[in-house]
């Protein structure tokens, strides 16, 4: 047992050694909010305002507007709301600042942005001038596109079975949108609020796993590395506390 843990402490000892920013940005690249109750941002993310340049990770700037909430701006497609992020599984939800998520995905580009769609939930719509619950059983009636004398209903594709959109009753339109979303969280995107979005790099998905602070290595680099509370992976620690 001695010499397994001699090899353990042999290997913290380097493990430290090898993580030259451990400590250095500890304070300086805190998480921040924009107001209370808004998400917490730390790296990849930062605050333009709030967090210095080298806490994120190129492309990651996010800032608060006047009304203190957190917003991203995407190159094509304007600003959204920053609604939630998922550091573990690397994925932001954003809603549309005049809750129209419709309206605004009619011209979405994701071109130059650091995000990707996880997938896509496809959306049928209709415009009926005449709707009652009865006939559109399901439909979900989006009021921002809906006018004073006809009604924009919508519909998950999926849920859609045997219907032909086109025969459904009162409703003399019907298109297809495609929303972003993330496949294990469909039921989020069910109303059309929200879009879920997802980054690949950096990768910081093993380093939250495990507890860690993903950073950028050095100020011109983009590369990332993990630093631990104290120092070592939580797997390795109850390796430690169980030998
Ligand atoms: C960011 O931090 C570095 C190192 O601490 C410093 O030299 C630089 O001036 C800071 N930049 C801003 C915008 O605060
Ligand atoms: C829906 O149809 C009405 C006419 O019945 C039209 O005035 C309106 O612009 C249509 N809306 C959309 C979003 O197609
Ligand atoms: C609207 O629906 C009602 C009940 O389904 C029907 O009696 C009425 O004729 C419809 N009106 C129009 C303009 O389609
Ligand atoms: C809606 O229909 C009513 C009754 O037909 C009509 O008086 C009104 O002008 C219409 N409103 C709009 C915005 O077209």
């Amino acid at each position: 047992m001695a010499e397994l843990e001699l090899v353990v402490f042999v290997l913290l000892v380097i493990l430290r050694c090898l993580n030259p920013s451990y400590g250095a940005n500890e304070d300086r690249c805190a998480p921040k909010v924009c107001l209370q109750g808004q998400p917490s941002i730390r790296f990849p993310y930062r605050l333009n305002n709030l967090q210095n340049d080298s806490c994120s990770y190129p492309g990651f700037e996010l800032s608060c507007n006047a009304d203190g909430n957190t917003v991203i701006n995407l190159p094509y497609s304007g600003e959204f709301l920053v609604d939630f992020i998922h550091y573990r599984q690397q994925n932001i939800w954003l809603k549309d600042p005049n809750d129209c998520l419709p309206q605004r995905l009619k011209n979405f580009n994701l071109m130059g942005s650091t995000l990707q769609a996880a997938g896509y939930r496809g959306f049928t719509f209709w415009n009926c001038s005449n709707i009652s619950d009865r006939k559109l059983p399901g439909l979900t009636r989006v009021g921002c596109l809906s006018g004073e004398n006809y009604s924009i209903m919508a519909l998950p594709t999926d849920e859609l079975s045997n219907t032909d959109p086109k025969s459904v009753e009162g409703c003399h339109d019907t298109w297809n949108l495609q929303v972003p979303s993330v496949p294990k969280d469909w039921s989020s995107s069910l109303t059309i609020k929200t879009i879920g979005l997802k980054w690949d790099v950096p990768d910081c998905e093993s380093c939250e796993e495990q507890h860690g602070t993903c950073a950028l290595k050095n100020e011109k680099s983009r590369e990332v590395t993990c630093s631990y509370p104290d120092g070592m992976p939580s797997t390795l620690k109850a390796f430690v506390l169980e030998s």
